[in-house]
């Protein structure tokens, strides 16, 4: 048996705009929406759980799961700037009480890639006051998160927001494979925006704050370290270091990505890949829990997401199981690690398409209907045991 820290948390992951539906007033909607729009699946109605969050939350506590994280979505709360809506604070609040109800600890994320639209029109992250912004808008869910929400994730991944951002400035050519340069200006407002947020809710007693980071796993070619470096230092290490002074660092791995004398490569041939079209590499987790407790110098580490969108459950529960695996073994070296949440709890809508089923719960897109996966308990049986058998 291998047996977890004490209190460890066991959860599944979600956003806001991946399984609400109709977030109509984010800049996200608005671009699945546009006429002339490059997304190709619109998220709709998604999973529907802006109105069957209780059934959610139930399932995930039946499992036998203890936490779960979701998203609360600005675009809702602050649906025009500076008109609050007191009802979807209150909406987010019920979501937190019925975790409690459940047993669950929840987990806020105050920004998980969707921005309202006004904000998008100003320019977004792009805004040279986009960290005031967000700031207060943290000032404004406080009533969400001040009371009985232990963990709170200020924004995720942004170094894949400041990647994004770094695609679309003008006579950047696309990348042939791996992420795009960061916007170095996004990734330093995005930075500001993290720590006056943090600010905010660092006057919340028993409230531990963080972000979180898409951890890239990479692999140099033989003499490529120099190349690879390069690579991943303004995408990985950089939002790695400015996390040191936070109470957790959240870590979210998928894959791993090879580097050669010219960058990012895809999955070597004949490898297993996934349907996202990523080599399926549960080691992942692992070395991107290591990388983040060796650079940030020894901050706390919560893997944040960690999943596998297959249509193939029993090779999720192999991934997850085999992921788990390392995540013992670093943490039997010394590594702080507080918590493991799966992404994702549902199948859910992946940001321009539904093929990628990344849930340990299956949703019927037209009647809504949840049913939980054999990873799911599986995965809930790990948590009741806290360990692996
Ligand atoms: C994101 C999720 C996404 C998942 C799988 C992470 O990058 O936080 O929103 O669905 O990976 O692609």
């Amino acid at each position: 048996m291998r047996t977890f820290p004490p209190g460890f948390l066991w959860g599944a992951a979600t956003s806001g705009h991946q399984t609400e539906g109709n977030n109509v007033t984010s800049d996200y909607w608005q671009r699945e929406y546009a006429p002339a729009g490059t997304v190709p699946e619109v998220s709709g109605d998604a999973c529907d759980s802006l109105h069957r969050y209780p059934e959610d939350i139930a399932l995930l506590a039946e499992t036998g799961l203890t936490s779960y994280r979701f998203g609360i979505e600005w675009c809702r709360i602050e649906p025009e700037r500076g008109h609050v809506s007191t009802a979807m604070l209150d909406h987010y609040r019920r979501m937190v009480d019925r975790c409690h109800e459940h047993g669950l600890t929840p987990m806020v994320t105050l920004n998980h890639f969707t921005v309202p639209r006004w904000m998008d029109a100003l320019g977004g992250w792009r805004h040279p006051h986009a960290a005031e912004m967000f700031a207060r808008f943290t000032e404004i869910a406080l009533p969400v998160v001040r009371d009985g929400v232990p963990w709170v994730c200020t924004i995720n991944e942004p170094n894949i927001i400041a990647c994004r951002e770094g695609a679309n400035l003008p006579g950047v050519a696309p990348v042939a494979y791996g992420m795009a340069r960061p916007d170095q200006r996004v990734s330093a407002e995005l930075t500001r925006a993290h720590r006056m947020s943090r600010e905010v809710l660092t006057g919340v007693p028993g409230l531990r704050s963080g972000w979180t980071v898409a951890t890239q796993a990479i692999h140099p070619l033989p003499g490529c370290e120099e190349q690879a470096y390069a690579y991943s230092r303004p995408i990985e290490e950089y939002f790695l270091e400015a996390a040191r002074d936070d109470d957790f660092v959240g870590v979210q791995a998928y894959t791993r990505t090879f580097v050669g004398p010219d960058g990012a490569l895809p999955p070597p041939a004949g490898a297993e890949t996934t349907l996202t079209g990523w080599e399926y590499f549960p080691d992942a987790l692992a070395i991107g829990v290591r990388n983040a407790w060796k650079v940030t110098g020894g901050v706390p580490v919560m893997v944040t997401e960690n999943g596998i969108a297959t249509a193939d459950d029993d090779r999720r529960i192999d991934y997850t199981r085999d992921a788990l695996t390392g995540l013992h073994e670093a943490i039997a070296d010394g590594v702080e690690v507080h918590g493991y949440y799966h992404w994702s709890a549902l199948d859910n809508y992946e940001w321009g398409s539904w093929a990628p089923t990344f849930g340990l719960i299956a949703v019927d897109r037209r009647t809504f209907r949840r049913t939980p996966r054999r990873s799911a308990r599986w995965l809930g049986a790990a948590a009741r045991a806290n360990g692996l058998a």
